[in-house]
């Protein structure tokens, strides 16, 4: 018959015996990461822009050595063409093997979290991750859990940081001013930003980082999808401001930058909205930008909606700049992927 062993004596739990727990420090958000852009510096601005033009002038050889063989991992459990394309563009152009994760053939449809997925990505070998989430704050909750540079690649309705890096980039070269950017490079520009507001995190990034450079940002749009509060988001160390402007052509007739924004239905939910209306207060058509605005630059982040809030012949026409925002995309986030991965962990935290 086997004697039962007998389980060996557990120390005692009374009061003199117990330990104190050990505190378990929360992984920092690592300084390479870029989840906000109200976490940049105006410095780091400039570095960024820097870096992507040197890496932009680089030979396909050279650029090919910066993260030889690193490893990435793009998660996106939304969709996307231009952000998640460029990203991976960006990442192979300096060398690095990429991983794509997207929630409609992962473990993410089986119902992993996105703590879980982060950790998995991390396990195997992921240096940085580049995070698209349809809810706001998700890659500060990866930046936590897995203690890598997580770049925010548009958070919900939050942030969409290297948008706005590459719409700046854009404008700049378009208004011919230095990409050396200082508190007041934008002073006396102002820039309309016409659509979907309220749910748009290009707008927001956009608005937050312009008008640090001291640009005037009119949000412009109706009121279900442009609050009155939306005025108030101007960070305090904005030298430029934000304003709230309902008439599209006024706005138009002060701007030398109007970027259009799409509805966004896929967040409307049970918002009900007259198109016909809105194509008539708000459409960029080409009667009305020759009427009011001939010589501003168009932007638009896409997806566009042609023939809702942008017609062909704008988007199309001389004065767009779209096809220029895509291409700056990729120069952009070359930088924020070298920048996550030359970034050392003892530097100061910035998010
Ligand atoms: C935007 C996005 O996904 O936030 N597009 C983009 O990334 N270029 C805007 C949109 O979806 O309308």
């Amino acid at each position: 018959m086997p004697v039962k062993k007998k389980a060996p004596k557990k120390p005692s739990s009374g009061p003199t015996s117990r330990k104190p727990t050990p505190f378990v420090a929360r992984p920092a958000i690592h300084p390479g990461s870029l989840l906000s852009v109200t976490s940049l510096s105006l410095e780091e601005v400039r570095n960024i822009l820097k870096l992507a033009d040197q890496l932009e002038r680089e030979s396909p050889a050279r650029r090919n050595q910066h993260l030889f063989k690193r490893r990435i991992s793009l998660l996106f459990y939304e969709s996307s063409t231009r952000t998640r394309t460029s990203f991976e563009l960006a990442a192979k152009a300096l060398g690095a093997d990429t991983t794509l994760v997207s929630d409609k053939s992962s473990s993410i449809e089986k119902g992993e979290s996105l703590k879980d997925t982060g950790l998995t990505l991390r396990a195997l070998g992921a240096e940085c991750i580049i995070l698209r989430s349809p809810y706001s704050g998700a890659p500060y909750l990866l930046a936590e859990t897995t203690g890598l540079p997580i770049l925010n690649a548009g958070d919900g309705m939050h942030e969409h940081p290297s948008q706005a890096l590459l719409d700046l980039r854009t404008i700049l070269s378009r208004l011919g001013k230095p990409s050396n950017v200082g508190s007041n490079t934008l002073k006396g520009v102002t820039i309309t930003i016409c659509g979907d507001i309220f749910h748009s995190r290009v707008a927001r990034s956009n608005a937050l980082l312009l008008s640090r450079l001291g640009a005037c940002v009119i949000l412009c749009g109706p009121t279900p999808l442009l609050p009155e509060a939306a005025a108030q988001i101007a960070p305090e160390d904005a030298t430029g401001r934000i304003e709230i402007e309902r008439d599209f052509s006024r706005a138009l007739q002060r701007s030398q930058v109007v970027m259009m924004l799409r509805i966004q239905a896929e967040r409307l939910a049970g918002l009900a909205l007259d198109l016909e209306e809105y194509k008539a207060r708000y459409q960029a058509n080409a009667e009305r930008i020759a009427q009011y605005a001939p010589k501003a630059v168009i932007m638009h982040p896409g997806p566009m909606i042609r023939g809702l809030e942008i017609t062909s012949e704008v988007a199309d026409g001389p004065q767009s700049v779209i096809e220029e925002q895509v291409h700056n995309g990729v120069a952009i986030r070359m930088a924020l992927i070298a920048r996550a991965l030359s970034t050392s962990k003892e530097k100061k935290s910035s998010r």
